[in-house]
């Protein structure tokens, strides 16, 4: 496979020309123990091609990763999923579409809302013991359509933050039915296009998807892919993109997701392979002891045990978890993880002996705030912060989501309900910031 984008970078290095452009560390090299990577950092030159009128190397990797992903046009971010799901609403936008999301969506798709001035139709899903996750019933979306006068679009987080799969396929007839457009923030999910059969949203029918490559990915930090499944999107989605972007994207960044596409070409399905049958050997080995949520198997959620606990003896023994609270752990597996990774973790884990946390009595009251102004009045509105607990009946100002997993609890324009405060409490949050 060629890499365009790595191959120019490693010629432009080995010409050692005068660099009288920028970044201004002009590719020198010592000062410290990153500048090894220096050289590699540059601006569009001639020959580097630009991001978002891409036309030469960019343009030429993006098509093979369009080709590994099986979608109709991928395009890069150097801005992480973020970027992409500012990029999705703005053509749902642009199209005057009715925002239909499910409710465990991340704090950049409610920032992505208020920048757009966009007003949200919440659907709920069936939380389990945490706001992070829950089941969509199919029904709700169904109504919701039935119910727009406009044209509309669903929006789905799928894996969520613990790793839930949501039905993509099923959510996608539905979305035919009523002539909606499919986003899914996939950004917990890139590799899921390698999987044996594919799970991938685009191949299960969403019409736009972001994935951050950096999540699942050997890239870096910053990396993400707007997946198009829909050619209607595909002449517009750049102009989409560049709206909210830095006109000086990483060219590090767009060079680790050129050299992904060497690995998701060579590697990615074997190692796929040999890490789903090693999670389902860790995950029988400790049966006895620990359980698990039902997610995708490159998200390891445990769930049944005091998770900050769990957490801080896992950091004793070296072991960083990607996210704990009271209620979860969750380790996040990629495909690059290695056997002795997958030792080491089981060893860590039998190891250990916590007891299962008992189930409290008492089911906890998932609130559903009323929206009284739009995300946007609230957000740049002369506000005021406040401890939580005198916030009740306030209208929220500022979206208190702590990252991660940066999930709403109560979103900017909203009451803020006793229930509210009480989850805000669970989480840590002690202060927010409400309307004057
Ligand atoms: C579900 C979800 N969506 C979107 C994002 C934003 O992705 P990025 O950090 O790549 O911009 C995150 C980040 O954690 C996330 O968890």
């Amino acid at each position: 496979m060629q890499l365009p984008i790595y191959d120019f970078l490693l010629k432009y290095y080995n010409k050692q020309e005068l660099r009288m452009h920028m970044p201004g560390h002009k590719g020198k090299v010592g000062y410290n123990i990153l500048s090894s990577i220096y050289p590699f950092d540059i601006t569009e030159i001639d020959g580097a091609d630009s991001l978002f009128e891409a036309e030469g190397i960019i343009a030429e990797s993006e098509r093979n990763a369009s080709v590994l992903f099986k979608t109709k046009a991928t395009f890069y971010s150097a801005q992480g999923s973020t970027l992409c799901i500012q990029a999705m609403l703005a053509l749902m936008k642009q199209e005057n579409r009715r925002i239909i999301a499910v409710r465990n969506a991340h704090r950049a798709f409610l920032n992505a809302c208020i920048l757009l001035d966009l007003d949200v139709e919440w659907i709920y899903p069936k939380y389990e013991n945490s706001i992070l996750s829950g089941e969509i019933d199919i029904d709700d979306i169904k109504s919701a359509l039935r119910k727009t006068t406009k044209p509309a679009c669903v929006y789905v987080t799928s894996p969520d933050y613990m790793g839930k799969m949501a039905d993509i396929a099923l959510i996608s007839t539905v979305c035919m039915e009523y002539n909606a457009i499919l986003i899914v923030d996939n950004a917990h999910g890139a590799h899921l296009a390698f999987t044996s059969p594919t799970v991938h949203p685009i191949a299960l029918g969403a019409d736009l998807c972001c994935d951050s490559a950096h999540k699942m990915l050997p890239a870096l930090t910053g990396a993400a892919y707007l997946h198009i499944g829909n050619e209607r999107y595909v002449d517009r989605a750049k102009s989409a993109m560049s709206l909210f972007a830095s006109t000086s994207p990483s060219y590090l960044i767009l060079a680790s997701l050129d050299l992904c596409n060497l690995y998701l070409e060579q590697s990615i399905e074997e190692d796929i392979n040999r890490c789903e049958k090693s999670i389902l050997l860790l995950k029988s080995a400790l049966s006895s002891k620990y359980k698990f949520y039902e997610s995708e198997p490159f998200h390891l959620t445990i769930v049944g045990k005091d998770g900050v606990k769990l957490a801080g003896r896992l950091k004793e023994q070296g072991i960083q978890p990607e996210y704990y609270d009271g209620e979860c752990v969750v380790l996040l597996i990629s495909p690059i993880v290695s056997g002795k990774d997958f030792s080491r973790l089981e060893r860590v884990l039998m190891g250990l002996d916590l007891p299962d946390t008992v189930v409290e009595g008492g089911e906890i009251i998932f609130p559903r705030p009323q929206r009284v102004i739009s995300m946007k009045d609230a957000v740049f509105s002369d506000y005021e912060e406040i401890g939580v607990e005198e916030s009740v009946n306030r209208i929220c100002a500022g979206v208190k989501a702590p990252c991660p997993p940066a999930i709403p609890i109560v979103v900017s324009g909203e009451v803020i309900t006793g229930e509210c405060v009480k989850i805000l409490k669970k989480y840590g949050i002690s202060r927010i910031n409400v309307v004057k």
